[in-house]
């Protein structure tokens, strides 16, 4: 061990020499990647979780990365084809309903920080099986603590969860990803800052508030080094075609029916995937532990102009007549408990760690919309099986 040690200090030396970093960031990436970090990325097989793999594994190849996932319907291997030979990569199927195998897992790989990304994530399914929502984000984020806090307990102490010092012990973090859907609906004016009061409204928020503070609860009580962000709606390549706009991309391309809810006049504030990535990935180096962080892009849209948005640049990019596309919209009986506003302000992270988006709304839609018309073997992979009865279910039905 004392050998081990000596090594690691020495190409610590070595390495610094030659790759002499320029900011105090840079000089803690490079020392953690050479000290060893072994990060457990739950959920990222998923949508936004195989964004932050990705970034992770190409960023800091002294990272290794293990990306635990059950691959339910939201979980796709094919997201990560391109990264899933890279050396620090490593998937391992489990459920982290699993007590018994989260345990093995921090065993085994001597897991240092955590990313929790995995969970039910979608608000129409958790109206139909409210209790699939508090297994998995509740119970299943419970169990992810609990086997964090066993398995660091030694290096957790009550001075450091208490005068302001996390900063000084970098030795482990769980990090747990949110949504502002917890903050509830806003009228037409305001934004939900780091402070605004919990006031969730479906099954799905619910239990992402309640897994919120069962992180914020565990770093209190048993001094976890904990980070928390909530970030608002998630839009990009390899999202699963139930959602919004990968539906209907979807759709036009099939020139179905592209069903929108109730008067179409929900407003939600939008976020490009990557841009996600980017701030998860500085919040986790730089986030100020016991902190929370609120996420978004100040750019928030109506159901409707975003859907008309997307059908204008979806009929530019398949040649066909203008307008063409928006003749498909229909509205559908609204979804019940349906939050009219969110809106994040973000302005915390921009100021104290200086992350903006990287792309306006425009660019990334374009962007996401190439990326479904060049990977249809994906989307047609995704959209058969059980995914149709759901959606008949969902939408045909209705
Ligand atoms: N999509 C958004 O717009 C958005 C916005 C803010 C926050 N979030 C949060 O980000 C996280 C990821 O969201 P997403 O949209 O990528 O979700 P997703 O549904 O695309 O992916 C979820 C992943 O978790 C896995 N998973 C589900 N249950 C599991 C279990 N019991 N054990 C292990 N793995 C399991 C799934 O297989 C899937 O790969 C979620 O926690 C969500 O609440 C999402």
């Amino acid at each position: 061990m004392a050998i081990v040690c000596a090594r690691k200090i020495a190409n610590v030396g070595l390495i610094y020499v030659f790759c002499r970093p320029k900011s105090s960031l840079d000089r803690l990436i490079l020392l953690l990647s050479i000290m060893g970090k072994n990060i457990l990325i739950t959920g990222g097989a998923g949508f936004i979780g195989s964004h932050v793999v990705r970034l992770m594994v190409t960023k800091y190849p002294g990272y290794q990365i293990f990306n635990l996932d059950a691959l339910t319907y939201a979980g796709n291997l094919e997201n990560l084809k391109d990264i899933e030979n890279a050396p620090n990569y490593h998937f391992v199927k489990a459920d982290i309903l699993d007590a018994a195998a989260l345990k093995n897992i921090f065993e085994q790989h001597h897991i240092t920080d955590v990313i929790h990304l995995a969970a039910e994530s979608h608000v129409d399914r958790s109206i139909v099986s409210p209790l699939d929502f508090v297994y998995t984000n509740v119970i299943g984020t419970v169990n992810l603590l609990n086997t964090a806090k066993d398995f660091w307990k030694q290096d957790l102490s009550y001075e450091n969860a208490h005068d302001g010092t996390w900063d000084g012990k970098r030795d482990h973090l769980f990090y747990h990803i949110s949504t502002d859907e917890v903050y509830g609906s806003l009228g037409k004016e305001g934004l939900f800052t780091e402070t605004t009061s919990y006031d969730p409204n479906s099954p799905y928020s619910a239990s992402k508030a309640a897994s919120d503070h069962f992180v914020r609860a565990y770093g209190e009580t048993y001094h976890l080094p904990i980070v928390v962000s909530n970030c608002s709606n998630n839009y990009g390549p390899n999202h699963f075609p139930e959602k919004l706009i990968p539906l209907f991309i979807h759709n036009i391309i099939n020139k179905k029916a592209l069903p929108v809810y109730g008067d179409g006049l929900y407003t939600r504030d939008w976020l490009y995937v990557i841009d996600h990535a980017r701030a998860i990935d500085l919040i986790f180096h730089e986030g100020k532990k016991g902190d929370t962080y609120n996420i978004g892009g100040f750019n928030e849209w109506t159901n409707i102009d975003l859907v008309k948005l997307l059908c204008t640049q979806m009929d530019e990019k398949l040649g066909r007549a203008k307008g063409e596309s928006e003749s498909l919209i229909t509205y559908v009986k609204d979804r019940p408990g349906h939050d009219r506003r969110y809106a994040i302000d973000a302005t915390k992270l921009n100021k104290e760690l200086g992350w903006s988006p990287s792309v306006t709304f425009e660019q990334g839609l374009a962007a996401t919309i190439d990326w479904y018309l060049q990977n249809t073997a994906w989307l047609e992979n995704v959209t058969s099986g059980a995914y149709q009865t759901y959606y008949n279910q969902m939408y045909t039905n209705r």
